[in-house]
């Protein structure tokens, strides 16, 4: 594995695998009894320019339980806020911790940090993906489906950060990817490009229903993530017909299971029926966050 997890690009099959796998012996461990101080008096540093509840708590409770401390940074307290460069923060940043996490907007920022920091750094979500919820998410299909290799999952709305990581991580692990976004609300190019290797495995439609049929999995996101606000009103017209509800689901596998990161706008990208009736699956999704996020650390920290 790369010193950083700035993005799924950067990890093979492999990587993902021995992610998954640690995780998996993580949370066995963790419901056990069985501690892993493996990050002992070690520290990570949590920068967010973004609200987190999931992210943050999982980190930081993931770093206590691996016997290490984590520290929240806004960017709003930190010199950052007032103009320091990234180059400057994250070389001092290095010389005190031995990790770095960071939630902001672009990804050529946590790219910055990734150059700069002497310590690995760890994307918490950019507006162009979120690593570490898809990771979750697959560990999450394979607890399900008990594989990744041959499973489909769809999923159906933005092409936004969550999309663009499930289709990268979804296809490097030998899944169907199937993706139903409006007409302006693509995947990022860089990953429909990244796609056209996984001809085969691949499509992207305007039509949901086109998307989800015979699904493993459904997935799905808010239609206006953090940073659009303004957008809200525009969006919810572009995404018209671009929910999971009992209909949709009715064209999926019968055993299909549906996927949120959350948070959830009940009534826009699922229905609350639909959503109350896979909340099992997707709490295990958020809590399998915590387990994917120590392996991550292990390995890049350890
Ligand atoms: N899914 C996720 O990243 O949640 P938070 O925004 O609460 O961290
Ligand atoms: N797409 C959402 C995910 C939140 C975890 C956002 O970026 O706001």
């Amino acid at each position: 594995m790369k010193k950083d997890l700035t993005k799924l690009m950067d990890l093979t099959k492999e990587d993902i695998v021995g992610i998954l796998n640690l995780a998996d012996q993580m949370k066995k461990d963790f419901k056990n009894g069985k501690e892993h101080k493996i990050l002992n008096g070690k520290t990570l540093a949590m920068i967010f320019q973004k609200s987190s509840t999931r992210t943050r708590v999982s980190f930081e409770t993931g770093m206590y339980q691996l016997g290490g401390q984590a520290l929240f940074l806004s960017t709003n307290d930190l010199q950052i806020g007032r103009g320091e460069p990234v180059e400057d923060t994250a070389r001092v940043l290095s010389r005190y911790v031995d990790g770095i996490m960071i939630r902001t907007f672009e990804q050529e920022e946590v790219e910055k940090w990734a150059k700069w920091a002497t310590v690995p750094v760890i994307n918490g979500l950019t507006d162009f993906s979120h690593p570490c919820q898809a990771l979750g998410d697959f560990m999450t299909v394979r607890e399900y489906k008990g594989a990744l290799e041959s499973v489909h999952l769809a999923y159906i709305g933005d092409g936004n950060n969550m999309c663009n990581s499930l289709i990268v991580g979804g296809l490097t692990c030998g899944m169907t990817v199937s993706v139903a976004a409006p007409e302006g609300y693509d995947p990022d190019p860089k990953v429909l490009d990244f796609a056209k290797k996984y001809d085969d495995k691949f499509i992207l439609v305007r039509c949901p229903k086109e998307a989800a049929a015979k699904a493993d999995v459904l997935v799905t996101d808010v239609w206006a993530s953090m940073g659009q606000e303004s957008e809200v009103a525009a969006r919810k017209k572009a995404f018209e017909g671009f929910q999971i509800n009992n209909e949709l689901l009715a064209l999926a596998n019968p055993k299909a299971i549906v996927q949120h990161c959350l948070p959830v706008k009940r009534g826009e990208e699922i229905t609350a029926e639909v959503f109350e009736a896979h909340a099992k699956p997707i709490f295990d999704e958020a809590e399998n966050r915590l387990h994917v996020q120590k392996a991550i650390m292990a390995l890049l920290m350890g």
